[in-house]
């Protein structure tokens, strides 16, 4: 059931040691490339990363913050191609938000890395960081990272006393029964 995943899916930033098979690997890409996007135009590339050195150095990509994806067993890098589509931020944050239900249904966690819009260091945006490092052909943008691996912190769902149903409205704003 949906619902189940969607209340145990909590961001974590501590990772376990235990690697991630590569099945499960396979079966969140796979997830991700079943995603909706505009016109169906699929704008997205995804680079999967596990060697450890470049996950540290994706880490640098923006100033501080980033230790999680170095500490993570698996570090998919979300890119973009706005030749392709102009919807390409809304179709890979799909992709990327996919890959993190998916991770939850498989046992294990995950964390966004913002990168779009993000600079890190002398004037050099976090994307063309990361392209630089990965080899990324110049038409792609980098839009995050998603960091997976086995929790290494418990997480709470969220009490449903808490989610905001006061920013739910019904056939107009501030109507507040159906
Ligand atoms: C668009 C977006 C950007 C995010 N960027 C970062 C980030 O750069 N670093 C980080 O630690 N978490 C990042 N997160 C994770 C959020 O901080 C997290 O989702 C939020 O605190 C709510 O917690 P929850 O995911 O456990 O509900 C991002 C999440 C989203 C959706």
């Amino acid at each position: 059931m949906f619902n189940k995943l969607a209340e145990e899916r909590r961001s974590i930033r501590n990772f376990t040691d235990q690697l991630v098979e590569r099945e499960k690997v396979d079966k969140i890409i796979e997830a991700a490339l079943r995603s909706p996007s505009g016109r169906g135009a699929r704008p997205w590339h995804f680079i999967v990363v596990t060697d450890e050195v470049m996950r540290e150095k994706l880490s640098a990509a923006r100033p501080g913050g980033g230790g999680f994806v170095k500490n993570a067993s698996v570090a998919i890098v979300v890119c973009g191609d706005p030749s392709v589509s102009r919807l390409w931020v809304e179709d890979c944050t799909i992709a990327a938000v996919t890959m993190q239900y998916a991770v939850v249904s498989l046992g294990l966690g995950s964390r966004w890395f913002n990168i779009r819009g993000n600079n890190c260091k002398d004037g050099l945006t976090s994307s063309d960081y990361i392209a630089e490092l990965l080899d990324l052909p110049e038409s792609l943008d980098v839009q995050c990272i998603i960091a997976i691996g086995y929790p290494g912190e418990e997480v709470i769902p969220y009490k449903k006393e808490e989610l905001h149903y006061d920013k739910v409205s019904y056939n107009r704003y501030g109507q507040k029964d159906a």
